[in-house]
């Protein structure tokens, strides 16, 4: 959602606040739901094999009826959810002036991920770019998203993920250790402060001190600044991100100054690349400069901070919700930690040891799914199963009707970690929670690394109960993150010897 939203012109969406039309809409929109769905369907159809839908008002399309999703209760998705049952597996609407062509088959997420032919790409985002930079993996043209990705891509080793591991299991320990027997928690504000932690460790040997704090609360601004309107004012969350944006660079810049003047010896992603840096003419590769290196740190700490801690939350609260689950993890974790109590750290050998939770998390993403959809924009006029689809639209894969279409899970919405018993059985392309094809979260093992260690800690230290059973999501958030946080009451466990 968050990139859809980012996708389009800011100017546009100045100019649609400017205009008011929030009135119109509403009257137009009383109209629209007093037509019967089969006249809107022909309304929508009437050029051939263009996608159903129907497209809102002249200028400005349906963007009323997604703000007011994203603002409501239902959260960001339930436009989504309310066209594809109306339309079904393909529908097309506006949104802040731009067409937007929704699909939710696994076949057309091959096509589509796979960029068959060269007809889809991953749009650049303008509004976007001025706050995580125009160097930034998210926001480079293909071309240079390649040369990026390359170089990017090595850093994360399984050694990486090792390293991360050893960082992240102390985190989760202190942290848990920090709770209150009986105590309520909340999940979601624990996370966050735990996977912020990690991926300063993991990308800089940041840890405590005046540089973490002040980072945290910028790439807060930064986030927030994302999902603003662009308006350039000292009191808008844009122009405060902007601010945050600069701040974080400097400091950036101050650390790897001081890293060539010092060449001391670290264990992080900026060590790696300021190292590779140094021999990447020799080989022949594309060089990176300090911007891009600043740039794609500060991507990396968004992608990964708030993405895991929504996932490790929604877990904690399916697991919290489903008794035969738990019982079966709970077994796992607690004979695999006869093992681990007496160890200082978990390793990556202890994680594959962890087969049950492995499906825990698989299947936590899939009904999370915490990045709803993604979007591409097509470069070439094209047809998906038979629909017409033009160049300059945007298309974007449904994940989540993906995750939850019954043709594709067995009952999607019960939480049965053993659905993925048998990983050959599943469909290609029916999970989707980290994308695929060229665009692929860089991050998967390592989020997968940070879901299993929290696991294992928590099952073996504390019993909870999931205080407020409320699924919706919160507004204008990046991910689907969970509104309530999950607030959970916990119990130590003492007797795990
Ligand atoms: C549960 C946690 C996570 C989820 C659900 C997640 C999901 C995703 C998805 C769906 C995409 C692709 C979007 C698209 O195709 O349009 C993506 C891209 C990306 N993710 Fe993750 N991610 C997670 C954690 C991480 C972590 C820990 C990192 C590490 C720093 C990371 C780094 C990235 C990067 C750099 C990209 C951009 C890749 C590119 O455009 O080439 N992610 N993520």
């Amino acid at each position: 959602m968050y990139q859809l939203l980012l996708d389009v012109d800011p100017y546009w969406l100045c100019l649609y606040a400017a205009l008011g039309v929030g009135a119109m809409a509403f009257v137009m929109s009383q109209l629209h739901k007093m037509l019967p769905p089969q006249q809107l369907n022909r309304e929508c159809s009437r050029t051939d094999n263009i996608p159903p839908g129907s497209l809102g008002l002249p200028f400005i399309g349906e963007t009323i009826h997604f703000m007011a999703a994203i603002n409501s209760d239902k959260g960001f998705y339930d436009f989504v959810r309310v066209r594809s049952l109306r339309y079904g597996n393909c529908f097309k609407t506006n949104i802040f002036g731009e067409t937007h062509v929704f699909v939710r088959r696994t076949e057309w997420a091959k096509t589509i991920l796979n960029n068959e032919m060269g007809r889809f790409t991953k749009r650049y985002i303008r509004s976007i770019a001025e706050v995580v930079g125009n160097r930034s993996l998210l926001c480079a043209s293909p071309h240079h998203h390649k040369l990026l990705r390359a170089r990017l891509v090595n850093l994360f080793s399984s050694n990486s993920i090792s390293l991360l591991v050893k960082h992240f299991d102390p985190l989760v320990v202190d942290a848990l250790n920090g709770w209150q027997d009986g105590g309520t928690v909340i999940v979601l504000d624990e996370a966050l402060q735990i996977t912020f932690k990690a991926m300063c460790k993991m990308l800089l040997s940041l840890e405590t001190g005046a540089d973490l704090d002040l980072l945290q609360e910028d790439v807060g601004q930064v986030c927030k600044a994302m999902l603003a309107f662009p308006l350039r004012f000292p009191w808008t969350p844009f122009y405060k991100g902007l601010q945050a944006r600069k701040r974080i660079m400097s400091t950036l810049e101050k650390i790897i100054s001081r890293r060539r003047s010092l060449d001391p010896n670290f264990e992080d992603f900026l060590q790696s690349l300021l190292a590779e840096d140094g021999n990447s003419c020799s080989e022949g590769m594309h060089r990176l400069t300090d911007a891009e290196i600043q740039d794609n740190i500060l991507t990396m700490i968004i992608a990964g901070q708030d993405t895991t801690a929504s996932a490790i939350t929604w877990m904690v609260k399916y697991l919290g919700e489903n008794e035969e689950a738990l019982d079966a993890i709970k077994a796992e974790q607690l004979q695999l930690a006869e093992k681990t109590w007496k160890k200082s750290c978990l390793t990556l050998d202890d994680l594959n040891e962890m087969p049950y939770a492995s499906k825990v998390v698989k299947e936590s993403l899939r009904m999370a799914s915490v990045v709803p959809w993604f979007p591409r924009l097509v470069l070439k006029d094209c047809e998906i199963e038979g629909y017409k689809i033009k160049k300059g639209w945007n298309v974007n894969i449904d994940a989540r009707s993906i995750h939850l279409d019954p043709t594709v899970y067995n009952e999607p919405h019960k939480f049965n970690p053993s659905r993925f018993d048998d990983e050959h059985c599943s469909k290609p392309y029916s999970f989707l929670a980290f994308g695929m094809g060229a665009r692929t979260c860089l991050g998967i093992n390592m989020a997968k690394a940070m879901m299993l260690v929290y696991l294992h800690r928590l099952l073996t230290t504390y019993k909870w109960k999931v205080m407020d059973s409320d699924s919706s999501t919160e507004k204008w958030a990046l991910f689907s993150r969970l509104r309530s946080g999950c607030p959970v009451q916990v119990t130590r466990i003492s007797n795990i010897e």
